[in-house]
């Protein structure tokens, strides 16, 4: 199921992800609801600085405001492996190292277990990671 295309460029949030598939939600970070500051960092240097709200992973604050290169085809069901993320090493023992089955995914992908790699879909903000910073690699597995 592709419900992204893998382009570069800003795309509609997928319908998942629409307010009404997420009840209670309004599709941001509302004011004073911020959990976390999350920065995305494209192969290219580019930076996006974005606020997570709460109850949220790290995938998903990417795909809500349309971040480039997590196409996050499955919707968070760790079924696809597109949404990995390289997570900056000063975050990494804060953040963890993936599941069992999160990491079978990352090496079926890649075939290795590179440091710092999740799968953004399984990484659950929690207000100690305000200040994360994780990578997005060249193309997703
Ligand atoms: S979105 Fe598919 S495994 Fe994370």
């Amino acid at each position: 199921m592709v419900l992204r295309s893998l382009s570069c460029g800003a795309q509609p949030a997928p319908a998942w992800l629409a307010p009404e598939a997420r009840p209670g939600e309004t599709g941001a970070a509302a004011e004073g609801q911020t959990m976390a500051r999350i920065t995305f960092i494209q192969p290219d240097g580019s930076r996006q600085v974005l606020e997570s709200g709460e109850d949220e992973t790290v995938m998903l604050v990417g795909v809500r405001h349309n971040v480039a290169k997590l196409p996050a085809d499955c919707g968070g069901q760790l079924a696809c492996a597109s949404c990995m993320v390289e997570v900056a090493e000063p975050w990494r023992a804060a953040v963890g190292g993936p599941g069992l089955d999160e990491g079978d995914m990352i090496e079926d992908a890649l075939g290795m277990r590179p440091p710092g790699r999740r799968l953004s879909c399984q990484v659950r903000i929690t207000e100690a990671l305000d200040g994360l910073e994780v990578r997005l690699p060249e193309t997703q597995g």
